[in-house]
């Protein structure tokens, strides 16, 4: 077998362990389907979202609205496609009316982002907007630390603003695609 179809193997366990577990029950229930990521398993970089939205819900893959569109300008940019890279979210169930995920969901899914990553082992984890990063380096302000690569128990990290939020946001939308493009100097360095 090779490597990535037993990471395959390995991340279709997790989904499966999500899938049997009670896990945020009323989230489920109020979604169509569990949005669990996608595509490359063995990627260098993984990116990690907030929550899905209505589009991604329908789908059953992340990012594939409008913030994803403009995550695929951006990737584009920088001469990466979605089938180089992995893209998953901290909550995996769309929450309702597109609420922000609570600190509850957050920690519930916590162990099983962590427990993907654990199996893609990626040289680079980009976090999109606060939600993310916060669960996965607690205490920073994305205000002062977009852009800037952090190394954190060993693992190297890339705080971006969501995508979503710098969408219709003039500066916002610079930053974001300024910082994105940083992505292949801190993959050279790493
Ligand atoms: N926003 C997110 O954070 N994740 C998605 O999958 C889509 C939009």
């Amino acid at each position: 077998m090779t490597k990535r179809a037993n990471k395959q193997e390995s991340l279709d366990k997790i989904k499966a362990d999500i899938l049997s577990s009670n896990i945020c029950a009323d989230l489920a229930a109020g979604a169509k389907q569990l949005i669990f990521g996608g595509d490359n398993p063995d990627a260098e970089v993984v990116f990690i979202g907030e929550a899905p939205g209505k589009n991604e819900d329908e789908k059953g893959l992340p990012f594939v609205g409008a913030a994803g569109k403009f995550l695929d300008e951006m990737l584009e940019a920088v001469d990466m496609k979605r089938a180089d890279v992995y893209i998953t979210n901290i909550v995996k169930y769309r929450p309702p009316g597109n609420r922000d995920p609570l600190p509850e969901e957050k920690i519930a899914f916590l162990p099983y982002l962590k427990a993907q990553l654990e199996v893609i082992k990626p040289k680079l984890i980009v976090t999109l907007g606060r939600h993310s990063m916060d669960a996965l380096l607690p205490g920073l302000k994305i205000s002062e630390c977009h852009g800037k690569p952090k190394r954190y128990q060993g693992q190297v990290y890339l705080p971006l603003f969501h995508p979503a939020a710098a969408l219709y946001n003039g500066n916002m939308r610079a930053t974001l695609i300024e910082d994105f493009r940083r992505i292949p100097q801190v993959l050279a360095k790493t």
